[in-house]
C-alpha cells in the first residue's frame, strides 16, 4: 500500500469524519478548533497535498498564489464557495470540491424555523417571558402573521431551494421561485416561475434566499428591490449575509415595510450586524444552518469522498474547479 496522503483539516470536525480521516491519511487535525490567520493557514499548507477547510478559511487569490505545489486539491467542508477566489485555484492547478445535497434538509429545517420565528414574533415573546416581562394577554397581544396559505418567493431553485419549495407546500403555501434556469414540470411541481427578481419580489408575502453569493447576486436585495416586496413581507437568509443590502434591510424593519426577517447569514461573520440586535422584529441565528449531528457527518464524508476519489485517480463527484 502506497504512503498516505497528507491532508490539512482546518477545523475541528464531527467524531466520524476525524476517525475516518485519520485512518486513510497523514490527518492534520486542528483539536483546538483554533481559527488561523491567514499566515498560519499558509504555514500549515507548506507541507500537505490536500486541504479540507470549511467557509471560515478564505483562499484569496493572494494566498492561493503562495501556497506550495505539493497542494492539489481543496475538499471543501461547505456547499458555499464563495471564501474560494476559484480563478486563482484553476490558474495554479488545484482541484475545488464542495459538498452539496447532504446540507439541504438541515438547511431548510433552519430556514422554516426562521420563517416561522419571523413572523410568529418568537425573539420578542422569548425575551418576555424569559426576562419576566410578560405581565399582560389579551387578543390584541404579540399578534403576527400567519403563514399558511401565502405566497413564497424562493430566490435560488437548486437543492435547497428545492426542498424549501417542498416545506413550504406542507404549510400549503403558493410556491414562487425564481431562477437562472426555469426548472422541468416534475422539479416544479406547481411552482410559479418568475422569469425576473422583480417579478418575484412583487408576490412574495414571505421571501426565502437560497442562492450562492457571486459577483452577480453580491447585494442584490437593495432598497429598491425592498421596495417591491408586498408590505408587511417577511424575508428569510440562510445562504450568505453578502446577498443583502443590511442598512436597506434594517431601514425597513425599521419602518414596517418588511414586518420581520429572520438571519441566520451577515455580511461580516462571525458576529454579525450589531444593529439587528437593536430591533425586535428579527430572529436572528449564528450560521447554524447544517449544524446537526447528520449533517455535519454526512458533509465531513461527501468532503472525504472527493478527496478518496482525487487520490484514486478519479474525477471527485464534487468538483467545481
Ligand atoms: C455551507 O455549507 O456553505 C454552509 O454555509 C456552512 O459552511
Amino acid at each position: 500500500m502506497g504512503k498516505k496522503a497528507a491532508l490539512l483539516i482546518t477545523r475541528k470536525l464531527s467524531a466520524n469524519t476525524e476517525v475516518r480521516a485519520a485512518h486513510d491519511y497523514e490527518a492534520l487535525l486542528n483539536p483546538q478548533d483554533r481559527l488561523y490567520s491567514a499566515d498560519e493557514l499558509l504555514e500549515k499548507c507548506q507541507n500537505v497535498d490536500a486541504v479540507l477547510p470549511c467557509h471560515s478559511e478564505l483562499f484569496t487569490a493572494e494566498l492561493v498564489a503562495q501556497l506550495p505545489d505539493r497542494v492539489r486539491i481543496i475538499a471543501n467542508h461547505s456547499v458555499g464557495i464563495d471564501h474560494c477566489d476559484l480563478s486563482a485555484l484553476r490558474e495554479k492547478g488545484i482541484v475545488v470540491t464542495n459538498t452539496p445535497d447532504v446540507l439541504s434538509d438541515a438547511t431548510v429545517e433552519i430556514a422554516m424555523l426562521l420563517l416561522l420565528g419571523a413572523a410568529r414574533r418568537a425573539s420578542e415573546g422569548d425575551q418576555m417571558v424569559r426576562t419576566g416581562k410578560w405581565a399582560h394577554w389579551s387578543p390584541s397581544f404579540m399578534v403576527g402573521t400567519q403563514m399558511t396559505g401565502k405566497r413564497i418567493g424562493i430566490v435560488g431553485m437548486g437543492r435547497v431551494g428545492q426542498v424549501m419549495a417542498k416545506r413550504a407546500r406542507g404549510f400549503d403555501m403558493e410556491v414562487n421561485y425564481y431562477n437562472r434556469n426555469r426548472l422541468s414540470p416534475n422539479q416544479e411541481q406547481g411552482a410559479v416561475y418568475h422569469d425576473s427578481i422583480e417579478s418575484l419580489l412583487s408576490v412574495s408575502d414571505f421571501l426565502s434566499l437560497h442562492c450562492p453569493a457571486t459577483p452577480e447576486t453580491t447585494g442584490f436585495l437593495t432598497e429598491e428591490k425592498i421596495a417591491l416586496l408586498p408590505d408587511g413581507a417577511i424575508v428569510v437568509n440562510t445562504a450568505r449575509g453578502a446577498l443583502i443590502d443590511e442598512n436597506a434591510l434594517i431601514g425597513a424593519l425599521k419602518s414596517g415595510k418588511i414586518a420581520g426577517a429572520g438571519l441566520d447569514v451577515y455580511a461580516s461573520e462571525p458576529g454579525g450586524n450589531p444593529e439587528f440586535a437593536t430591533l425586535d422584529n428579527v430572529f436572528l441565528l449564528p450560521h447554524i444552518g447544517s449544524a446537526t449531528f447528520e449533517t455535519r457527518d454526512a458533509m465531513g464524508f461527501r468532503a472525504l469522498d472527493n478527496l478518496d476519489a482525487f487520490f484514486a485517480g478519479k474525477e471527485p463527484g464534487d468538483r467545481i474547479a
